[in-house]
């Protein structure tokens, strides 16, 4: 099958699967990823179907949205084996998706550029203006509060303890969102992710101002 006609039925099976969700893994958070990781893969001279690829399923094993992270993994497999990629291909894809989740931070780091890629572009979109949206959707789907001084911070989480125990939107950019741009793999998600880093740390600067009504 061509490139092309591949990734379009992916798009399609990506589309097909995710209709629906609030949980921030929507149709459009994929598109932007992809579209970021296109950004990337031109930049730091990647292959650019496998980068496309991973960047359309990255989300599709995810534990959130499968009843386990096996099943997950086992339907991504399924699909490219169904869209006839071969071997190099599937295990090289394969090997990006079951790698990407933050899942409290213990993951290994990435082993090819491309999976560096798609990680960062993930990334990217969980930071500046649209990871600030995506924090406050995924709370109020949760039902987790926009803040609450009495709910403290959480350091050195497992991966239990980060989905589990209670949290606020505001609690997620200290457990978590603070901390992606010194994990960004790429010279151009570096780049990337300090402007966004920077809009965060405004964001929140304002949001404790006004909520101590200095202003
Ligand atoms: P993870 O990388 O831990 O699997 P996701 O990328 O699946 O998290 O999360 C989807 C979106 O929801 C992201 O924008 C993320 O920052 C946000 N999010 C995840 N967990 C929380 C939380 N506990 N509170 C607020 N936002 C969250
Ligand atoms: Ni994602």
């Amino acid at each position: 099958m061509l490139n092309d006609k591949t990734i379009a039925l992916t798009e399609q099976f990506v589309k097909n699967f995710l209709s629906g969700d609030c949980s921030g893994h929507d149709w459009w958070h994929i598109e932007r990823v992809r579209k970021m990781t296109k950004k990337i893969a031109v930049e730091e001279g990647a292959d650019l179907f496998i980068c496309e690829m991973a960047a359309l399923l990255h989300d599709v094993a995810d534990e959130k949205l499968n009843v386990t992270e096996e099943i997950g993994i086992n339907r991504v497999k399924e699909w490219l084996n169904y869209v006839s990629l071969d071997e190099d291909c599937i295990e090289r894809i394969m090997d990006i998706i079951e790698n990407m989740s933050f899942k409290g931070g213990g993951v290994p780091p990435m082993k090819t550029l491309e999976g560096k890629i798609v990680q960062d572009a993930d990334r990217l979109d969980a930071i500046g203006a649209i990871g600030i949206a995506r924090t406050f959707a995924y709370s109020g789907a949760k039902g987790q509060l926009i803040y609450d001084p009495s709910i403290p911070v959480r350091e050195n989480m497992t991966k239990e303890e980060y989905r589990k125990n209670k949290t606020t939107a505001i609690n997620h950019f200290y457990e978590k969102l603070l901390k992606l741009e010194g994990l960004m793999n790429t010279q151009s998600g570096k780049r990337l992710a300090k402007k966004r880093q920077m809009i965060m740390e405004e964001f929140l600067e304002n949001f404790f101002e006004e909520w101590n009504g200095q202003k």
